[in-house]
């Protein structure tokens, strides 16, 4: 064949040929793609070690997405010691199971178990990370990773109030009393031999309580530390139910998708039955910003006027966007009225 009855050859394909040829070309690689995606994710379901390299890629993806979408600003209440105290609660119950007490990621009951495993948030990238990048984090979890988001839960402030916290387990905050981790007493046997999934309400609702994890604040009886002791000011249904559903001052709120109308009438017998709040062990009728004697504000409190000063900007640390807590206000008889 000389040069030009090869190009005729090749000429006399044109123009069909090639649009045939190309498009059953892109129908393989599509085809071989689904495949192989169709594989992949089955194994990486089971991938349970760091390959090299692949810490430092998480972290690079992580990173650009916080800062491609988290913004500038920064935090409102990085030097606000109730936020600080507030973010500190939060922190406990909602992060500590797997974050660790102290942040480091190590000792929770989830951080073993979790693949990728739960970051340091108390050095490295999580402190280079800028205010906004971790609000979003928070915000909005991380997919394809145990990272939820909190948006359901907590409302802006509460969320810039969880940052101001992880700042202070970063060593970037000054507050000795913050700096040690808050010790929720872990539910006794007989604490735990209370739920029950059949019988009196009062019995389920403790099945609920611990379900939800109520326990990881306020202990296996409202025996948490400092304000995380449940004291009831006030023991009507009405006000205990507005404050799970809207979870003021640095409590998570619970929505009626996460926990039903029935669930919650049981929550709030049980809860009636606890020793606080009949009084003893602390309860004594107290209104809400007080603290039982002996437990020190985790924040604030030295020199300044502590949480809790004015009754009507504790609800602002949390509660997603919407909620209506005013509701709660009325039953607090003295709320406000401070210590
Ligand atoms: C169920 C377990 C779990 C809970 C609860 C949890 N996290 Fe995480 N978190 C993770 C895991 C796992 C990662 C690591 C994701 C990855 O590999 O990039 C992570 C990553 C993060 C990061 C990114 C850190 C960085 O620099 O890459 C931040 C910030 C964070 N979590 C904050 C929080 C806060 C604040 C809370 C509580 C409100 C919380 N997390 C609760 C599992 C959890
Ligand atoms: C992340 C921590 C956290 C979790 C989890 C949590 N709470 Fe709270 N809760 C708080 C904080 C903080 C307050 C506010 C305390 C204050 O300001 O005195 C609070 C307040 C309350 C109050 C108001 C009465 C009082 O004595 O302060 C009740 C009732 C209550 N929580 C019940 C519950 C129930 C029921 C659950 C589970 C469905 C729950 N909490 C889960 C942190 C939490």
């Amino acid at each position: 064949m000389n040069r030009l009855t090869r190009l005729a050859f090749w000429r006399g394909r044109a123009p069909g040929f090639w649009r045939t040829f190309l498009s059953g070309g892109l129908v393989g690689v599509i085809v071989v793609a689904g495949i192989g995606a169709l594989l992949v994710a089955p194994w990486l379901l089971t991938h349970r070690s760091m390959w090299p390299l692949e810490r430092k890629f998480g972290n690079y993806a992580v990173s650009m997405a916080a800062r491609l979408h988290g913004g500038t600003k920064s935090n409102p209440l990085a030097i606000n010691r109730q936020a600080l105290e507030r973010g500190q609660y939060a922190y406990t119950g909602s992060c500590a199971q797997c974050h660790g007490a102290t942040g480091d990621g190590t000792g929770a009951a989830l951080s073993q178990a979790l693949f990728p495993p739960a970051t340091d948030l108390s050095g490295g990238d999580a402190a280079e990370k800028s205010d906004a990048e971790l609000f979003w984090i928070t915000k909005n979890g991380l997919s394809f990773t145990a990272m939820p988001g909190f948006a359901g839960q907590y409302n802006d402030d509460a969320i810039w109030a969880l940052v101001a916290y992880l700042r202070a387990l970063q060593g970037k905050q000054s507050s000795s009393s913050t700096s040690r981790p808050l010790v929720v007493p872990t539910p006794s046997a007989e604490e735990l031999a209370r739920a029950g999934v059949s019988g009196d309400p009062a019995a389920q609702g403790a099945a609920v309580y611990f379900a939800e994890n109520c326990q990881l604040c306020h202990g296996g009886s409202g025996n948490g530390p400092g304000e995380l002791r449940l004291r009831f000011p006030s023991q009507d249904d009405a006000y205990l139910t507005c404050v799970v559903r809207n979870g003021p001052n640095g409590m998570p709120a619970y929505s009626g998708a996460m926990l039903s109308d029935e669930d919650l009438a049981t929550l709030v017998a049980f809860m009636k039955t606890l020793p606080t709040a009949q009084g003893q062990g602390g309860g004594e009728g107290r209104p809400l910003p007080g603290r039982p004697p002996g437990t020190p504000p985790a924040g604030g409190g030295e020199g300044r006027p502590g949480p809790g000063g004015g009754g009507g900007g504790r609800d602002a640390y949390s509660s997603p966007p919407g909620a209506d807590t005013s509701a709660c206000e009325p039953q607090r008889p003295g709320a406000g009225a401070g210590r």
